[in-house]
């Protein structure tokens, strides 16, 4: 059972795309209500993560599927990739439309959802020497807060635009951070082969969905043409 739960990002991704379909004009329209809902649940659950350190509880084997959905990082990683597909599809196509008019909010909520596993797997990683994750966070909060309308207004676009370019960075520790976990830790410590094989199979999928996104972003990503005065 737990080793199933450990595939459960690709069953939140297209889960997520499809709430993006049906009900991403509300999540447009009341944004500031679904930030409100999702920052308590995920302080509440941070604060629990300080609350089970503390006591010395270990949430993944106590409680597998509360450790799986809101602790082991799948619900941050699938608004990441769908915040990351939002810049991949063709201009003008329906689903960079989709996935665009509700980019902001997939970043921000994404970035809500990742404090519970954060502040749980923070020692654990860097006292494993695994700072991938803890990297991408801290770029992330930069990024984060100026996603906000209110302040994203107060600052210049191009400020904007250059500060937001770091995301490229964030995707890539993203990558070494799951590429790490599922083979160098995954070998440091299985407890079954079947447990290493699943380990493996995990880095593929997450490695082929960073290559399909590549893929589509340099295709669909326009050249500027180059110029006798700009060259
Ligand atoms: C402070 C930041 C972070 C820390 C300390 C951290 C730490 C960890 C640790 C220790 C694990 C292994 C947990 C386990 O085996 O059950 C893990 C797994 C995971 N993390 Fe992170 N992480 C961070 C940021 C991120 C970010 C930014 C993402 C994606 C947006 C992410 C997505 C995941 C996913 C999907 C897994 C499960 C990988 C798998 O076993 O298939 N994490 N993280």
């Amino acid at each position: 059972m737990s080793l199933a739960l450990d595939f459960l990002s690709f069953v939140f991704i297209p889960l997520l795309a499809l709430f993006v379909v049906y009900f991403g004009k509300h999540l447009h329209k009341h944004e500031t209500l679904y930030y409100i809902v999702v920052a308590i649940i995920t302080t509440a659950a941070g604060i629990f993560a300080v609350y089970a350190q503390v006591e010395g509880i270990d949430l993944a084997s106590s409680s597998p599927i509360f450790y799986a959905v809101l602790f082991q990082g799948h619900a941050t990683f699938a608004f990441f990739v769908l915040v990351m597909f939002a810049g991949a599809f063709k201009n003008k196509s329906k689903p960079k439309k989709v996935l665009f008019s509700v980019r902001r909010e997939l970043a921000i909520l994404g970035f809500l959802f990742l404090i519970p596993h954060a502040v749980l797997l923070v020692w654990l990683a860097l006292s494993n020497f695994n700072p991938t994750g803890t990297l991408a966070f801290l770029i992330m909060i930069p990024l984060f807060v100026t996603s906000f309308r209110s302040v994203k207004k107060k600052m210049h676009p191009k400020a904007w635009f250059k500060l937001h370019k770091l995301a490229y960075w964030i995707y890539a520790l993203i990558f070494l951070h799951l590429a790490s976990i599922t083979i160098i830790f995954n070998l440091l410590g299985y407890e079954s082969t079947l447990e290493l094989i699943l380990g493996f199979v995990r880095f593929l999928l997450y490695t082929a969905i960073f290559i399909v996104y590549t893929v589509m972003k340099v295709r669909n990503t326009p050249r500027k043409k180059v110029t006798p005065a700009s060259a």
